[in-house]
């Protein structure tokens, strides 16, 4: 056994990821990996807490879990799994909405917000904290790693951590959420006033990692700038150009100081190239492990070592809450 802390997260199958997505998210938990036992899992059953079409739930489970594996998250340095694959989760979750009360889950500032935009919401909808909980504390883990949004479902799983353990005796481990500093947030390129998102409508200012390398160039060149003449650092009057700088020195790890220095000749476009040499360089490596991964099936073999790591560890947690509480035989 390790005696590095762990830490689990949870990620939900929702099709192209950004650039964004790579350098605020994916390259996080590529240096989480480490530092701790890390459990990372495709949050499949939280998906369906809305509609999916199932060819392309399916689709997107597949392509995320080989995009993030050629992202450098490593299966020798993860366990890493799909939630449905150990069913587990769902039972745990049960026993765990027995001791969860429907005013603390109508509360969740999640719940409110999406069950407003649908009048014939789900009840899973509701009870999707319920199961991010038994995620969480089946593996009685130190650290959850999430964005701010899913702060109050984290500390929700603390809570109901407690009252079991008050209740029936210790069963569970406290997890803590973790939160990442203000990370660098990439912006739109057309309007890098606005985030990166996959959901913009005008897709010339979104970089997807598996965008062809040419279009990524096209992109990087036509990104919106500004009437001045200098590579330098100014979010609030040059965030176009702030943006392309805040994109290169993510991707080579240079400070913003070396960057304007390395760029204080060049004109606009001569910094563009590069910028977009640099994308294009990363964005190749992960594609060229992507088409590998993709052909070689390599997936399969991950999903099955991490799916036999992790039943056998639910399991024992869902028996244990079962004598707890008293139920089978
Ligand atoms: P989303 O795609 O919005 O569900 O976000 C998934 C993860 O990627 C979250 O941790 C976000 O903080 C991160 N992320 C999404 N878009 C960006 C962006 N433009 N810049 C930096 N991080 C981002
Ligand atoms: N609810 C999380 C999200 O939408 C995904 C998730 C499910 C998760 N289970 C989790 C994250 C457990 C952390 C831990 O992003």
């Amino acid at each position: 056994m390790s005696d590095k802390k762990k830490i689990l997260t949870g990620l939900q199958p929702t099709g192209s990821i950004t650039l964004g997505n790579y350098i605020g998210a994916i390259k996080q938990v590529v240096k989480y990996q480490e530092m701790y036992d890390s459990y990372i899992f495709i949050a499949d059953l939280h998906a369906i807490t809305i509609p999916q079409d199932p060819v392309q739930l399916k689709e997107n489970i597949r392509s995320l879990l080989n995009i993030y594996v050629a992202c450098g998250i490593d299966p020798n340095k993860n366990k890493i799994f799909v939630q449905s694959d150990n069913e587990y989760h769902c039972n745990i979750s049960w026993l765990l909405e027995c001791n969860t009360y429907y005013g603390e889950l109508s509360r969740m500032t999640q719940f409110k917000d999406k069950s407003k935009k649908n009048q014939n919401f789900t009840s899973g909808l509701l009870t999707y904290p319920v199961l991010m909980a038994a995620d969480i504390l089946t593996y009685d883990v130190d650290y959850v790693p999430v964005g701010g949004d899913q702060k109050q479902h984290v500390e929700l799983a603390r809570d109901i951590a407690e009252r079991f353990n008050n209740k029936f005796g210790e069963t569970f481990k406290m997890s803590e959420p973790l939160i990442s500093k203000e990370g660098t947030k990439i912006m739109d390129l057309q309007d890098p006033t606005k985030k990166m998102s996959k959901s913009a409508e005008n897709k010339k200012g979104v970089i997807l990692l598996l965008d062809d390398v040419e279009v990524i160039r096209k992109k990087i060149m036509s990104a919106t700038t500004d009437s001045e003449m200098s590579v330098k650092y100014d979010p609030e009057n040059k965030p176009g150009i702030s943006n392309l700088l805040n994109i290169y020195i993510s991707l080579t790890g240079k400070t913003i100081e070396e960057a304007e220095e390395q760029f204080a000749g060049s004109n606009y476009g001569e910094f563009k190239k590069e910028v977009a040499n640099v994308v294009i360089k990363e964005v190749s490596k992960i594609q060229a492990k992507y088409n590998e991964l993709v052909q070689t099936n390599a997936i399969e073999e991950i999903l099955n070592n991490g799916r036999d790591y992790v039943v056998p560890i639910a399991k024992q947690k869902y028996e244990l809450m079962k004598q707890k509480m008293g139920l089978g035989r």
